[in-house]
C-alpha cells in the first residue's frame, strides 16, 4: 500500500497534468489500483497548510494527459514567507504541514514546482517528510535539470508570437519589441529568438546597450531591410540598470513599465523607425502541453512513480542527457540555472548574426 499527496506549486505551466498521471499510472500499474491512495493538495502549498485537500482515485487522472493547466490549482507561497510565524496567532506554516502529512499518514508527497517551490520541498524533507520532486516552469531556470517541462510548450507558444508579429511588422515596415516571459533567467527568450530569427536578443544575463540596439535598426533600414524584431526577455537590463543597486532598479522599474516598454521609449529617442511592442504574457503558459512535454512530463512522473516503489525520498527527477536521474533536494535548492553569457546557444546565435547588443 501506498498513500501519495500530489501538490502543484508556482507558477503553472504545461505539463504538469501528464506529470501527475504518469505517477498514479506507474504506481497502480506496478501495485494494483487498491494498493495506491491518492490525495490532492489544492492550491499548492496552501492545500498542504490549511488542509484542503481531496481523495482522488486513479480514474481522476485520466483523460488529462493533453490538458494543460493543473487540475489542483495552484499558488506561489515564497519560501521566505513560509517560515514567518504569525506573532499573533502563533500560526506556523511549515508545522501546520507536518501536521497534515502526518495526520493523513503519506508515504509520500509528490511536489511539482520551481525555483522557490524546491526550498520548501528540501525544508520538508529535512523536517523528516518523505518528498519527490518533478521539475517545472517555462523558464527552464531549474538548477540540476537538463530541461524543465513547460518550456518546450512555452518556446513552441513565444515562437509563434514572434513569427505573427514578423509578418504585420513586414507590412507595416515597423520595428517591433516581443517581450518573452522570463524575469530572472532567459532561456525561452534565447530559444524563441534563435528559432523566431531575431535580429537581437536580450537577456537578463547579458546586459545590454540601447545604443547598439539603435544602431541595428538604423543598420537593418540602411540595407533595405524595413523592419526589426527585437526579442526582449521580460527581465532584459540595460548595461546602466546592472550598475543600480536591487532597491534602485525596483524603484526605477516601478514608474517605467516593462522592460520593453522602457527599450520602446528610448529608442523613439534615437531611431525614426516607427516602434510597437508585443507581450505574449501568460499565452506561453496557458494550452496544451506539446507533443515533447507530454512525453517528458510522463517519463518524469514514470521515474518519480519508481522511486517512490523503492522507497528513495527527498530527490527531484531531473534529466541529465537523455537519462531521468534522482538529485538530492539539498543541491537543487535555492540555486538558479542561468545562462551562462558564453554558453554554446549564445555563442551559436552570434555566429548567425543575432545581436544581443553587449
Ligand atoms: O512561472 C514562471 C513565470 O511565468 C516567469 O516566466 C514570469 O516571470 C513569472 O512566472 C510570472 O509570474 P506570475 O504568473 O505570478 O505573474
Amino acid at each position: 500500500m501506498k498513500r501519495i499527496g500530489f501538490l502543484t506549486s508556482g507558477g503553472d505551466c504545461q505539463g504538469l497534468n501528464p506529470a501527475m498521471r504518469g505517477v498514479t499510472e506507474t504506481l497502480c500499474t506496478a501495485l494494483g489500483d487498491k494498493e495506491v491512495e491518492l490525495i490532492g493538495f489544492e492550491d499548492g502549498y496552501k492545500g498542504l497548510i490549511y488542509g484542503r485537500y481531496r481523495k482522488m482515485t486513479r480514474a481522476d487522472f485520466s483523460g488529462i494527459l493533453n490538458m494543460g493547466g493543473t487540475i489542483l490549482g495552484t499558488s506561489r507561497e515564497p519560501f521566505k514567507m513560509i517560515q514567518v510565524v504569525d506573532p499573533e496567532t502563533g500560526f506556523d506554516k511549515v508545522k501546520e504541514m507536518v501536521k497534515t502529512y502526518n495526520k493523513l499518514k503519506l508515504d509520500c508527497l509528490v511536489m511539482l514546482g520551481g525555483n522557490g517551490s524546491h526550498k520548501t520541498a528540501n525544508l520538508l524533507s529535512q523536517k523528516g517528510l518523505n518528498v519527490v520532486t518533478l521539475p517545472k516552469t517555462i523558464d527552464n531556470d531549474i538548477w540540476g535539470t537538463d530541461m524543465t517541462f513547460g518550456c518546450h510548450t512555452a518556446v513552441e507558444i513565444a515562437t509563434e508570437a514572434i513569427d505573427r508579429t514578423r509578418t504585420t511588422a513586414a507590412s507595416h515596415s515597423r520595428t517591433f519589441l516581443v517581450e518573452i516571459m522570463g524575469h530572472k533567467v532567459g532561456w525561452l527568450a534565447l530559444e524563441a529568438g534563435i528559432a523566431g530569427g531575431a535580429d537581437a536578443i536580450l537577456l537578463p544575463e547579458i546586459p545590454y546597450s540601447v545604443k547598439k540596439v539603435a544602431s541595428l535598426i538604423k543598420k537593418n533600414t540602411k540595407a533595405g531591410q524595413k523592419y526589426s524584431i527585437i526579442c526582449v526577455a521580460e527581465g532584459a537590463i540595460t548595461k546602466e540598470e546592472a550598475k543600480m543597486s536591487k532597491k534602485e532598479r525596483a524603484a526605477y522599474y516601478a514608474s517605467t513599465g516593462t522592460a520593453s516598454d522602457r527599450l520602446a521609449k528610448a529608442l523613439s529617442e534615437l531611431v525614426p523607425n516607427e516602434i510597437r511592442c508585443v507581450v505574449p504574457g501568460h499565452v506561453q503558459r496557458g494550452g496544451n502541453p506539446c507533443a515533447y512535454d507530454r512525453r517528458f512530463a510522463s517519463e518524469l512522473g514514470a521515474a518519480a512513480g519508481r522511486l517512490i516503489l523503492e522507497g528513495k525520498y527527498g530527490f527531484m527527477i531531473a534529466l541529465r542527457g537523455s537519462d531521468l536521474v534522482p538529485v538530492p533536494l539539498e543541491e537543487v535548492a535555492g540555486k538558479l540555472k542561468l545562462v551562462p553569457p558564453d554558453c554554446a546557444e549564445v555563442q551559436y546565435a552570434k555566429a548567425l548574426g543575432i545581436s544581443f547588443a553587449d
